[in-house]
């Protein structure tokens, strides 16, 4: 089965429109678990506005999935993860006046630089993903750099209509292949919702999905744990029998 990694950011920025203490975050992320998420993601931003560093702790501490870390690959926040020691890291790009992370990272203009990013969270025993828009130069960079995983960008996918949306998926379906012949695992995130996950579940080779606003979003009308496992429902479905 592809595995549900839950971002759970917005639990936070909800938390931190009052600064205050609630919704409690820890509680969010053992609901997730409780519910059958494989993963809890969360993203640690320069500019702190959701995630904080006790809340990375605390997750660390408390879960028995898997912590993804999603991080720009800035020295301050390499320093946090080695030594709060995720499970994995997913380096993303970072702009602060972004409401939400728009483009993948630009690994094919960075390739010496990550490379030694990349070594030094595994030699740290921490795995390490790269959030990619799906093109091939940047799948190829990727492992160049050592990568163990690609997670392909599926926001304009999300956001495509009519024959874009096919053109979209052919894009996410080749750079899956073109990953995995690479050796890279692949996962994908960004802008997936009940309605448009099932096209990507059925892309074959996709072994992780990383949702986030979505499942936030709902669970305020059906409570978190329906709303993950409306998710699960979806892909326990695939991979369809070959
Ligand atoms: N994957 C990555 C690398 C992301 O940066 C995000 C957004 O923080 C997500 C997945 C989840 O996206 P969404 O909130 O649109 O589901």
């Amino acid at each position: 089965m592809i595995e549900l990694g839950v971002n759970i950011d917005h639990v936070a920025t909800l938390r931190e429109a009052r600064k205050g203490a609630e919704p409690d975050l820890i509680t969010a992320a053992k609901l997730c678990e409780l519910a059958g998420a494989h993963q809890i993601t969360v993203h640690l931003r320069q500019d702190r506005r959701h995630i904080q560093d006790r809340d990375v702790e605390l997750l660390k501490q408390v879960l028995q999935v898997r912590l993804n870390l999603e991080m720009a690959a800035v020295d301050e926040i390499i320093g946090i993860a080695r030594r709060i020691r995720p499970e994995t890291v997913c380096l993303v790009p970072e702009n602060r006046q972004e409401i939400t992370t728009e483009g993948g990272l630009d690994v094919a203009g960075q390739v010496g630089r990550l490379t030694e990013v990349t070594a030094g969270f595994q030699d740290a025993a921490i795995r390490v993903s790269m959030f990619i828009d799906p093109d091939p130069e940047q799948v190829d960079a990727s492992a160049e750099a050592g990568a163990d995983y690609v997670e392909l960008h599926t926001g304009a996918y999300a956001n495509a209509r009519g024959d874009e949306l096919i053109a979209e998926l052919d894009r996410i379906a080749e750079a899956t292949e073109r990953a995995l012949d690479a050796g890279l695992a692949v996962h994908a995130g960004h802008g997936l919702t009940i309605r448009n996950l099932a096209a990507i579940a059925a892309i074959p080779g996709i072994s992780e999905v990383n949702i986030g606003h979505s499942i936030i979003a709902r669970a305020v009308f059906i409570g978190l744990e329906d709303a993950v496992h409306e998710i699960l429902d979806i892909l326990s479905v695939y991979p369809e029998e070959a």
